[in-house]
């Protein structure tokens, strides 16, 4: 059976590359500005943008790629009464769907930015946290509708809203205080045990969401690779 390889662009600590690698049929490699010495896979430091151009290249060959460009600049953290940070962050979303498209490879990005395609919860796969996350396909498609595969979610998030205390079943993966979840809350809420860092647990995909993805992705690419074949 094919391995295919997947290019995890703006990998962080690998909550989304771990989802690939759960299929058994894709290799991701972890890219991030930072170093990140926990991301539990192959990983090489470097800036995604210029990764892309060395994909299109044909310096780097895979079969795939994901990306999570930086959120910060359109997350809810930077609405409202944080709404002045908003320009300290860079969007890297335009730039890297373009450079996505022009690679011709099947691309999952993954940003609230992003045309959502698919979007998936932690309720969807039975986890402690609802992290809504949109991802747009690139280059391919798959059957996704939101009323149908979309789960009622069981209670409310716990911690503190407007100084009143909300108990459920759901903890709040961000930030600090107001009942926030600890680290180790946020390892077992998501399915992510190999980091204890808070932002990167912050940052994280819930593996199972890349996961449900990758196993789509790997029909499409067997699928159009005994499509060449033929
Ligand atoms: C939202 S996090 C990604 C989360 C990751 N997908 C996961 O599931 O764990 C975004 C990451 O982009 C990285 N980053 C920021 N600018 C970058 C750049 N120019 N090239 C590569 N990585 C970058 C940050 O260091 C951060 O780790």
């Amino acid at each position: 059976m094919t391995l295919y390889r997947i290019a995890d662009l703006y990998s962080c600590a690998g909550g989304a590359g771990w989802g690939y690698a759960r299929t058994g049929r894709l290799k991701p490699t972890g890219y991030d500005i930072v170093d990140r010495p926990r991301y539990p896979l192959d990983f090489v430091q470097a800036d995604a943008v210029e990764t892309l151009k060395r994909i299109i290249a044909g310096d780097i060959v895979v079969d795939a790629i994901h990306a999570s460009p930086p959120c910060q600049k359109r997350c809810s953290l930077t609405r409202g009464t944080n709404a002045h940070l908003a320009d300290r962050y860079s969007d890297f979303y335009p730039e890297t769907r373009e450079l996505m498209e022009a690679t011709g490879l099947p691309g999952v990005i993954e940003n609230p930015s992003a045309r959502p395609d698919v979007v998936l919860c932690g309720e969807m796969f039975g986890l402690g946290v609802i992290r809504h996350r949109n991802f747009e396909l690139v280059n391919w498609t798959t059957d996704f509708n939101y009323k149908r595969d979309h789960k009622k979610h069981r209670g409310r998030v716990r911690g503190y809203r407007h100084g009143e205390w909300f108990d459920g079943p759901y903890v709040a993966a961000y930030g600090n205080g107001g009942g926030k979840a600890s680290v180790q809350e946020m390892q077992d809420a998501m399915g992510i045990h190999w980091t204890d860092v808070r932002e990167e647990l912050t940052e994280a995909i819930p593996p199972a969401f890349t996961h449900w993805i990758g196993g789509r992705l790997v029909e499409h690419l067997d699928a159009t690779t005994l499509e060449v074949a033929a």
